[in-house]
């Protein structure tokens, strides 16, 4: 009979690991769910008393406050949550590696390794061991390997792959109310019965209906494809924006009328400076990866252009700024507003304000930045990180870091819409404008502001994905 689930280790408590495993400690009351990590910073801001918590997602602390302590723990104590648990979550980052063979596109697997590998060495009792992490095909498969090679005799270990399909930003509405869970085993007797331990865990509070079962290769697959489908929608649309600035369309209208065909689908059709996010990029290249291995060189650059075209999207746009300030931004003063990503998030991985910013450094202009989530250090990192060969005290040099949308808008010479901040549209625009320098400029990345009441105001405005 399948084992009953109730003891669970997460192994990563990052933007997966942290809100997934809490989810399920709020929907299992009857099961213990410990969230493990190296990072002590980490942990302890997860268990900090007043809630600050390391990441920042809309409804994350009441989800935390209700659990935490119950039966949802986050410790540092990783041997002794593996022995505990019946089935663990390997819920560790993936990145794209940076050196080495596949460098630039595989996934670094060296965390999936290390964990697995502990698993290993501190497991007593057998385990279902769950792929939470987004891995190349076959990651599976070399788990059971170091599983197998290297634990105490009589142990099993199964493996699942459970792949997350929450978007940051609205993580906990697409955790309580997921278009669908999917786990992946092996299709025999053993496979099976595992993955039924996994769906009595969802099944406490998603449809069963909603609940997928499939292969594991399918399963490691299907999460590289949604990625790459999502992202594609976004790189079509934004090869389509430049269309529409070139010729006067709008994109939002066309947008409209394309996504009403029911095939098609409204969502995710929202032109902008470029996607960003820790996953997409990275989820393609391992795709684009997986098909150069298995001599696919068509596949291969089919899904590379979907990479490609984010990368003109983010270069097209910070050129639109230069050109439209008369070809020269060097000594002006250009107000980024949003460096997080996407809105109502704090998480920066692959934000296209950091190119753009970047861009704009480069051009020698003058840059002051303000994002409601993301803090200070935060955006010193990211720009060091994106000007490797400048001093972090040059760019001091050139970027302010302003305390409200305000004070950065105010006495610049443009205004970028970088993030699709709800803040952004409430600026009193108006008085703004008396501040700025003239002609004052506004680049709406996001297509979020009212481009005719602003021109009313005395702006020059340029909207992605519309022509003037
Ligand atoms: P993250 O970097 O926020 O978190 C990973 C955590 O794992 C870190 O805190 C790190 O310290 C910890 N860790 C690494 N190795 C460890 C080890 N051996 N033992 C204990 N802790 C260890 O990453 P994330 O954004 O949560 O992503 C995790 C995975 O989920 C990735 O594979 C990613 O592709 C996938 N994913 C991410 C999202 C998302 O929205 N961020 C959505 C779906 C899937
Ligand atoms: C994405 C997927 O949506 C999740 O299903 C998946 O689990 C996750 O990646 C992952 O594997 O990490 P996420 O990156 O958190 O989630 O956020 P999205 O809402 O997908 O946004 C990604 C980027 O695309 C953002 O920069 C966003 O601004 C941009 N975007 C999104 C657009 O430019 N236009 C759109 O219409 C939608």
């Amino acid at each position: 009979a399948p084992v009953t689930v109730k003891k669970i280790c997460c192994i990563g408590a990052g933007y997966v690991g942290g809100p997934t495993c809490a989810v399920i400690a709020l929907k299992c009351p009857d099961i213990t769910v410990t969230i493990v990590d190296l990072n002590k910073a980490r942990i302890d801001a997860w268990n900090s008393p007043d809630y600050k918590l390391p990441i920042y997602e809309p409804g994350l602390d009441d989800v935390v406050k209700q659990a935490r302590g119950r039966n949802l723990f986050f410790s540092t104590e990783i041997d002794k949550a593996i022995k505990e648990a019946d089935l663990i979550f390997v819920s560790v980052n993936t990145p794209t590696k940076k050196s080495g063979v596949g460098a630039g596109f595989a996934a670094d697997l060296n965390y999936v390794e290390s964990a697995t590998r502990r698993i290993a060495a501190v497991a007593t009792s057998s385990k279902i061991v769950v792929e939470k992490s987004t891995v190349p095909m076959r990651t599976a498969e070399s788990m059971r390997t170091i599983l197998e090679a290297n634990s105490k005799p009589g142990l099993r270990f199964d493996i699942l792959s459970n792949p997350e399909f929450l978007a940051e930003g609205t993580a906990i509405g697409d955790l309580f109310a997921p278009d669908r869970v999917l786990i992946g085993s092996l299709q025999t007797p053993e496979g099976k019965s595992a993955a039924s331990s996994l769906i009595d865990v969802y099944a406490h509070w998603v449809p069963k209906e909603r609940i997928l079962t499939v292969g594991l290769w399918s399963s490691e697959l299907s999460k590289l494809a949604a990625n790459a489908m999502l992202a594609q929608r976004i790189s079509s649309i934004n090869a389509l924006s430049a269309i529409c600035e070139a010729t006067g369309a709008n994109i939002d209208e066309v947008a409209h009328a394309v996504g009403k065909d029911s095939r098609v689908g409204p969502k995710f059709l929202r032109a902008s400076v470029g996607f960003g996010g820790s996953c997409f990029q990275k989820d393609i290249l391992n795709l684009v990866y997986l098909s150069e291995s298995l001599h696919l060189p068509e596949v291969a650059a089919y899904w590379r252009q979907v990479v490609t075209m984010n990368e003109y999207q983010k270069r097209r746009f910070s050129k639109t700024v230069v050109d439209t300030l008369f070809n020269t931004i060097t000594g002006k003063n250009i107000t980024v507003l949003g460096f997080a990503f996407k809105a109502d998030t704090g998480d920066t991985r692959e934000s296209a304000a950091i190119t753009l910013i970047r861009d704009f450094l480069s051009e020698r202009a003058r840059v002051t930045i303000y994002d409601p989530q993301v803090d200070e250090a935060q955006i010193w990192l990211d720009l060091q990180e994106a000007l490797p060969d400048t001093p972090l005290e040059n760019i001091k040099k050139q970027v302010i870091i302003a305390p409200s949308a305000l004070a950065a808008a105010s006495n610049t010479d443009a205004v970028v819409i970088a993030t699709e901040w709800k803040e952004f549209v409430e600026i009193d625009w108006a008085a703004v404008y008396g501040t700025m320098n003239k002609p004052a400029f506004i680049f709406d990345g996001r297509a979020i502001l009212d481009a005719d009441e602003l021109r009313k105001i005395g702006f020059t405005v340029k909207t992605i994905g519309r022509g003037v």
